[in-house]
């Protein structure tokens, strides 16, 4: 079959693009994920169209002869603006999909062969990416892709949340850390933003990270562009810290929530510095977050989060919450020179 690839700048779309588009993306969620909700299309245009601070961005559709979209590709670099570009100047990313009925038929390779090139002028030596699919996992293994970490998708439903465990939680916090309080925050408050953001930085870096490259360097200035994102995607997010007697910063975990799709929270980053482990911290903010999704958001129905397979004690925690395993994901790198040769580029 024919087909073509065309640069798709989602600010530049007229208002009657959006229908073929979403009958591209619709008919490949519901084939990958027939028993999740369809997302809420308001806030895919927004969150297509909103502007990613400090990444160079890039998208293609795949067309028919008939103008059908069957495929598409995204691609990101950081940019030298941001306090992440220092350590991870040699990396880009990339996601590419193809509609089931149009697979084998070369389409996932032009695509590639575009985010390659790219990789290529931007001078960037890796890229990484994931799979969480079959057809996926077929097509890096042959394209030379390595593996780095295995993850998954795990999901806690409310309903079978034991609520007197997590209680419990809260209750032993401040009797197996003394003195250790709890605070809460939209935006990072000033007084403590550097802080916050080193200790962010180190939660992020100290995961599982298998043979992924990427490594987090957030700073104050990264973090408001960040939370400004957030505000322009229609995202809450709510973190929760510890701060010890003297005031230091010992843990924190963050969700995200948006009301279009508000089913279901998104659990982010839960970190408890390794000097402060092995007293309660991890199960209290993570009980304390949970009864407080509970108490202000009625319709939850459904915790997600995603998990390195080798995280033993986030996974230990979250098996206790009651998180079962949904997707396994995995997380690949292709070495740029060595697939473009291979693509013939
Ligand atoms: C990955 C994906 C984009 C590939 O698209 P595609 O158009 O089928 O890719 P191609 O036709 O160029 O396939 C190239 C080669 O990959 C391998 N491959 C792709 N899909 C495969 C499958 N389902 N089973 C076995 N091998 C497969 C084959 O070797 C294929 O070559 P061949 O058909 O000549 O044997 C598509 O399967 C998809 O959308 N999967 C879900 C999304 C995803 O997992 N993306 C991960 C990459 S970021």
């Amino acid at each position: 079959m024919k087909y073509k690839i065309i640069e798709f700048n989602p600010k530049e779309a007229p208002d009657d693009f959006w229908e073929s588009y979403f009958e591209f993306t619709e008919a490949n969620f519901r084939y990958h994920y027939p028993d999740n909700s369809m997302l809420n299309r308001e806030a895919v245009i927004q969150r297509q169209k909103a502007n990613i601070p400090n990444y160079y961005v890039k998208r293609w559709l795949a067309f028919t002869p008939e103008d059908k979209i069957v495929g598409w590709a995204g691609f990101g670099a950081i940019t030298e603006t941001s306090s992440e570009f220092k350590v991870n100047k040699h990396l880009c990313k990339l996601n590419i999909a193809v509609l089931h009925d149009y697979q084998r038929m070369g389409i996932g390779t032009s695509l590639l062969k575009v985010c390659v090139q790219e990789a290529l002028s931007l001078n960037r030596t890796v890229i990484e990416t994931g799979a969480e699919h079959d057809s996926g996992r077929a097509f890096l293994k042959k394209h030379g892709a390595e593996l780095t970490i295995e993850s998954a998708e795990n999901r806690l439903e409310l309903k079978d949340v034991d609520w007197t465990l997590m209680q419990t939680w809260v209750n032993e916090g401040p009797k197996r850390a003394e003195g250790v309080i709890i605070e809460s925050f939209y935006e990072c408050p000033e007084a403590i933003l550097n802080e916050y953001c080193e200790m962010f930085t180190e939660a992020l870096n100290m995961q599982p990270l298998g043979d992924s490259e990427f490594r987090s360097n957030i700073d104050g200035k990264l973090r408001r562009q960040t939370e400004q994102q957030y505000r322009d995607t229609g995202y809450t997010n709510y973190t929760l810290i510890s701060r010890e007697k003297d005031g230091k910063i010992s843990g924190l975990t963050d969700f995200f929530y948006d009301s279009r799709d508000s089913y279901k929270i998104l659990q982010n980053l839960t970190g408890v510095r390794p000097e402060f482990r092995g007293r309660g911290l991890g199960k209290w903010l993570k009980a304390k977050m949970i009864l407080h999704i509970k108490d202000t958001y009625p319709d939850v129905e459904r915790i997600i989060t995603g998990n390195a397979e080798a995280n033993a004690p986030m996974n230990s925690i979250n098996k206790r919450m009651g998180f079962k395993k949904h997707k396994a994901a995995e997380s690949y790198k292709f070495q740029v020179e060595e697939t473009a040769k291979k693509l013939g580029i």
